[in-house]
Parts: structure tokens; C-alpha cells; sequence
């Protein structure tokens, strides 16, 4: 899987590579150990990704309105976009849930079949494609006012 192109801000770019080094690893090994170590990555990740969007870019918009009654992109956006990451997650738990049972051994590599890994990866890549891209332009921005 090729890498994620940059949005702008190093932190998040450094978690992508984690992310994508890790379903690389996934990829090649096939172990429920390489799986973990993908749900661990990712959610890590986007616990990090949500703070720093809620804290420079998705502020003040808990609900669908704006202050002056009209509508919220900002607001759709953190929405969906955080939305689809409990998506995600809930999708590699059910991956972990429905590969671990007593006295499987974790290591055990080509364990972990073509449909669960080819779902992981179309997940990352479109998920960073449709959401992460779209902070690539205002997050850095955001960013850089606060250090100014
Ligand atoms: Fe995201």
C-alpha cells in the first residue's frame, strides 16, 4: 500500500506512515498480532487526528448551526469525518473479534484471509482520500496562527 500524501501538519503525517507501515506489515505477514498492532496504530491515530481538528479547525460547531442560524460546514464535516472513523474501528475490532479464539497463536503468520485485509486497506485509503485531504488546506493554516 503506498504511502498517504501529506496534509500539511507532521504529526499527522508521521501517524499516516505508522498506519500504513503497519497494514503494510498486515499485508505481508497475516498474523493477529500484525492486526493488533493495525487496530492499535489507527486508533491512536485518530484519537490524536479529533483532538487537534476539535481544537484548531472543528471548534465551536457541536451543533448543525452556526451563531447567525445558517448551516455549518465545519460542523458536517467534523460529523463525518469523525464518524467514519468509529466506523473503522469498529470494523478492525470485529476483524480482531472474528479471527481471535482460546489457543490461537498470534504469530502465526497467513492467518488472516484476502477479504479482511483487501476491506482494511480500501477503508485507510478512501477514508484519508475523502476526509483527510480536506484539512490538508486549513488545518497547517490553523496550526501556525496559534505558534505565530
Ligand atoms: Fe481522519
Amino acid at each position: 500500500m503506498e504511502h498517504v500524501e501529506s496534509v500539511g501538519v507532521d504529526d499527522m503525517d508521521d501517524e499516516h506512515h505508522e498506519c500504513v507501515n503497519a497494514i503494510n506489515n498486515l499485508i505481508l505477514e497475516r498474523s493477529l498480532a500484525a492486526l493488533q498492532d493495525v487496530l492499535g496504530a489507527v486508533s491512536d491515530h485518530f484519537e490524536h487526528e479529533e483532538n487537534l481538528l476539535s481544537e484548531h479547525l472543528y471548534h465551536d460547531c457541536d451543533d448543525m448551526n452556526s451563531a447567525e442560524g445558517g448551516f455549518n460546514a465545519f460542523a458536517s464535516m467534523k460529523r463525518s469525518h469523525f464518524q467514519d472513523h468509529k466506523r473503522i474501528i469498529a470494523a478492525l475490532e470485529a476483524a480482531v473479534a472474528s479471527v481471535s479464539r482460546p489457543g490461537v497463536d498470534v504469530h502465526e503468520k497467513g492467518f488472516i484471509n484476502n477479504e479482511i485485509i483487501t476491506a482494511i486497506k480500501k477503508d485507510f485509503e478512501e477514508h484519508t482520500s475523502r476526509y483527510d485531504s480536506t484539512y490538508a488546506a486549513s488545518l497547517p493554516e490553523a496550526i501556525s496562527k496559534v505558534k505565530a
